[in-house]
């Protein structure tokens, strides 16, 4: 089956779906993005990924395109066209083509946003051995930029990371600056400490996490104790348990930190109960 993606306004075979090269997202990463994941045909927190949107193009006084409002319903368009069971939804808006390349952005009167949508398949995406087995991260130093609250395409770092880990022989990278762990490349990091949760404070140094949000909810509402604040790399390696969250990995044991085990090399009870509470709430409001 020919995946149908979405480019502003038309709903096209993905081979036929063209953008401008001219495109400031392809020339200058002057784009923001959500993934929002699909369980059972349905949208997992999409009105949390919707305000992260509206708040990502607000940081960067980007306009919202004309579709903004009618974006639940190209999700749920998508999902039908693409028959789309399992998998993520992956959006994508860019400051649009002003026909040239120039630093300055385009006059917004004038040059459009470029919206863009299109599906992932996981079949089974709930079920994934990782969540069994638990992930190895290793860390790397934090190069980024300072503003990793707004969600933008400037994805080469975190690429270069999840690369470094891979020639390591493990999953993932954690990033660390100054000593304290701010975020996976793509994921948000917890420690547990005896029964406590640990994951750094909201500030512009991470994603502010839709799945993380939501998952501390829960956290608190099953009267687990929840810490927001900074830990070390040292910290974590001793740590009774590791974890991660995103839209497309839910929660993730983490099981060994730069060759370091935790909870002996095998995914630990907070993060198992974590991932079950989140799977049960999230499919319940799934949209
Ligand atoms: N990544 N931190 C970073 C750097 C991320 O890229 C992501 C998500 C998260 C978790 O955010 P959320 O829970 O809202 O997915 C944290 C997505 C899944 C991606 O780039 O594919």
């Amino acid at each position: 089956m020919t995946r149908t993606v979405y480019v502003n306004g038309d709903y096209l075979p993905e081979d036929e779906a063209k953008v401008s090269i001219f495109d400031r997202s392809f020339l200058m990463a002057d784009g923001v993005y959500e993934v929002t994941s699909v369980l059972g045909g349905k949208l997992i927190d999409f009105d949390g990924h919707l305000a992260r949107l509206e708040r990502s193009l607000g940081e960067l006084d980007m306009q919202k395109p004309e579709a903004f409002d009618d974006l639940l319903d190209i999700h749920r368009e998508l999902v039908r066209r693409n028959e789309l069971v399992d998998g993520m939804i992956y959006l994508q808006v860019s400051r649009g083509s002003a026909g040239d390349r120039d630093f300055v952005f385009p006059d917004p009167e004038e040059v459009k946003p470029t919206l863009v949508l299109f599906t992932q398949s996981k079949p089974g995406l709930a079920d994934s051995p990782a969540a069994k087995t638990g992930i190895k991260v290793i860390s790397i130093e934090d190069i980024r930029w300072g503003r990793r609250d707004i969600k933008t395409v400037q994805l080469l770092y975190p690429s270069m990371g999840k690369m470094m880990a891979k020639k390591a022989g493990c999953d993932d990278a954690w990033m660390v600056e100054d000593g304290f762990v701010t975020e996976g490349t793509s994921n948000n990091a917890y420690i547990v400490k005896g029964s406590k949760i640990i994951t750094r404070q909201l500030s512009n140094d991470i994603l502010h996490g839709i799945t993380r949000a939501a998952v501390l909810r829960f956290a608190r509402e099953a009267q687990m104790e929840v810490e927001e604040r900074s830990f070390t790399i040292d910290e974590a390696k001793e740590a009774d348990e590791g974890f991660v969250t995103s839209a497309s990995a839910f929660v993730l044991p983490v099981v060994e930190i730069d060759g370091v085990a935790l909870n002996g090399g095998s995914p630990g009870p907070v993060a198992a109960r974590l991932r079950e509470i989140y799977l049960d709430e999230s499919l319940k409001s799934a949209i």
